[in-house]
C-alpha cells in the first residue's frame, strides 16, 4: 500500500474481547440493577434479567469466541449470584463458573477475571456498600471467596471496575443506583474503593504465593478520558477541564496506584504508600471538552450513536499519563463504541489500534468492549456496543461485519492493505 495504512502487531499486542456478568447473564439475582430496573429506571425499560442469557448459553457464547479465534477473554462475575444473602456462598454458582472458566482453558481462551463491576447484591447496597467503612469488608471476605474459589483458574485479576464511574453516576449524578447525588458520598466512595483495591491486590497475590501460583497480575479498571478545553486559550476552561480530570480520574488513579491520597480524596492511615498495580487497565472511550464546571463534547467532531466524541489519539494522551506514575505493561481493558448498525465500528477500531501502535507505550492487550450486544446499563438493550449482534428476542447471535474484521485481524496479526480496503475505508462516522 505504500500509504502506512497497514500494520502489523508482531508479538507485542494481543487481541481480546471484555464483558461484564450483570451485561450479558440475565436472571434475577436481587442485585441493585434488578432493583433499578423494578423501580423503572432503564431508559428503554429492558430488563438485566433477560441481558444475553450468558448464564445459561455461555458454552455456545465460548464456542462462538473460539471459533472468531479470540485467545483473551475480560469476564466478570456476579456477586449477588455468588452470595445472594449476606453470609451465605451458592456452591451451585462457583461450580458454574469454574465450569465456565475450565472450558475457556480447554479453548486456549486466557481470562482477566472482573471482581467488581458496579452491581452490587441487595443486602450489601441496603448496608450503604461502598459508603461506609465497615462494609468493606464484606468486599474483602468476597476478594477472599472469588481467590479460594477460582484462584488455580485465573492468574490475572480485576479487583474493581472504573471506581470513577461507578461513585459519579451513582452519588453525584444519581442516575444509577442508588440513585444519590452528594459530593461528600461521592468522594467517601472513591476512597474506600481505592483502599478495597489495595487491600485486595496485597490479598491476591498473598493467597495466591500460598497456593503456590508466582504468575498472579492484579490492577484495577481505569476509566479514563481526555479533558481539553474548550478554547485552549480561555482561562476559565483550562482550569475547570484540570479541576474535572482531577476529581474525575486524576486523584483516584494516583490513589489505587500508590497509596498517595490527594485532594479531594479522603486521606487514610490504614494504607502505606507502594505500588498497587501489576499492569496498567484502562477503559478509554472518548474526550469531555470543557467549557465550565460540566460535561461537554467538541463540536463539529465525529461523534458515536450516543454522542461521545470519537477522539483516537486519546487513548495513547491517556495511557501516557498514567504511564508517567508507574511505568508498567498497559492493558486496554476496554475500548469500544456505540454503533447500532455496525456502520463505522471497524474505522473505530482499526484507528485506536493504529494510535496504539504508533505509540511508544509497552501495550500489549486490547480487550474490544465488547464481545456481544448486551444490558447497556440505563441504556439498556438499545445502546449496541458488541462485535457480535443479539437479537434479545431469540437469543440469535450473528457476527457483525467488525466481528469479522476482528478475527482477520487476529488470523493476519495486524491489518493488511487488502483489510484496510475491505473494512475500513467505506466506513464514514457521524458529524456533529
Ligand atoms: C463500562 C461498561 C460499559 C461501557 C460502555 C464502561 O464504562 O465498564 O460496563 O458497558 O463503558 O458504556
Amino acid at each position: 500500500m505504500g500509504d502506512g495504512m497497514e500494520f502489523k502487531f508482531k508479538d507485542q499486542l494481543s487481541l481480546g474481547v471484555a464483558s461484564a456478568a450483570t451485561q450479558i447473564e440475565g436472571g434475577d439475582c436481587g442485585h441493585n440493577w434488578n432493583d433499578w430496573y423494578a423501580k423503572g429506571k432503564i431508559k428503554d425499560h429492558s430488563n438485566p434479567a433477560r441481558a444475553t442469557n450468558h448464564y445459561h448459553l455461555w458454552k455456545q457464547d465460548a464456542d462462538l469466541m473460539a471459533e472468531m479465534k479470540i485467545k483473551y477473554y475480560r469476564l466478570g462475575i456476579e456477586w449477588a449470584r455468588i452470595c445472594p444473602k449476606e453470609g451465605e456462598v451458592d456452591e451451585a454458582a462457583i461450580a458454574h463458573y469454574r465450569e465456565e472458566l475450565i472450558y475457556l482453558k480447554e479453548k486456549s481462551i486466557s481470562v482477566l477475571l472482573t471482581i467488581h463491576h458496579f452491581t452490587n447484591p441487595m443486602w450489601f447496597e441496603r448496608k450503604g456498600a461502598f459508603t461506609k467503612k465497615e462494609n468493606l469488608q464484606y468486599f474483602l471476605d468476597f476478594v477472599e471467596l472469588v481467590v479460594k474459589s477460582f484462584g488455580d483458574l485465573a492468574s490475572e485479576y480485576i479487583t474493581i471496575n472504573e471506581p470513577n464511574v461507578y461513585a459519579t453516576l451513582s452519588y453525584y449524578f444519581g442516575e444509577w443506583p442508588p440513585g444519590e447525588k452528594s459530593i461528600s458520598k461521592t468522594v467517601t466512595v472513591m476512597s474506600n474503593m481505592a483502599i478495597c483495591h489495595m487491600k485486595a491486590y496485597r490479598l491476591i497475590h498473598r493467597m495466591r504465593e500460598k497456593m503456590g501460583f508466582h504468575d498472579t497480575k492484579v490492577s484495577f479498571a481505569n476509566h479514563v478520558r481526555v479533558f481539553d478545553p474548550q478554547n485552549p486559550k480561555n482561562v476559565l476552561h483550562g482550569i475547570c477541564s484540570k479541576l474535572l480530570e482531577r476529581l474525575f480520574q486524576g486523584a483516584v488513579t494516583e490513589a489505587m496506584a500508590t497509596g498517595n491520597f490527594k485532594w479531594p480524596l479522603k486521606s487514610t492511615k490504614e494504607i502505606s504508600r507502594g505500588e498497587y498495580l501489576d499492569f496498567i487497565a484502562i477503559n478509554y472511550y472518548t474526550r469531555t471538552t470543557v467549557s465550565g464546571f460540566g460535561d461537554g463534547t467538541k463540536q463539529d467532531a465525529p461523534k458515536n450513536d450516543l454522542g461521545w466524541e470519537i477522539y483516537p489519539e486519546g487513548l495513547v494522551r491517556c495511557a501516557d499519563k498514567i504511564y508517567q506514575l508507574l511505568e508498567r505493561p498497559i492493558y486496554i481493558t476496554e475500548n469500544g463504541t456505540c454503533d447500532n448498525q455496525d456502520t463505522f465500528r471497524c474505522k473505530y477500531i482499526y484507528e485506536h489500534l493504529k494510535a496504539i501502535m504508533e505509540s511508544d507505550l509497552p501495550i500489549t492487550r486490547y480487550y474490544h468492549w465488547c464481545f456481544c450486544d448486551n444490558f447497556e446499563w440505563v441504556e439498556g438493550e438499545s445502546a449496541r456496543f458488541g462485535l457480535v449482534h443479539v437479537n434479545y428476542e431469540t437469543q440469535e447471535r450473528t457476527v457483525k461485519t467488525s466481528g469479522q474484521f476482528y478475527t482477520r485481524m487476529i488470523e493476519e496479526d495486524g491489518v493488511t492493505e487488502e483489510l484496510y480496503r475491505e473494512y475500513v475505508e467505506p466506513e464514514e462516522y457521524h458529524k456533529g
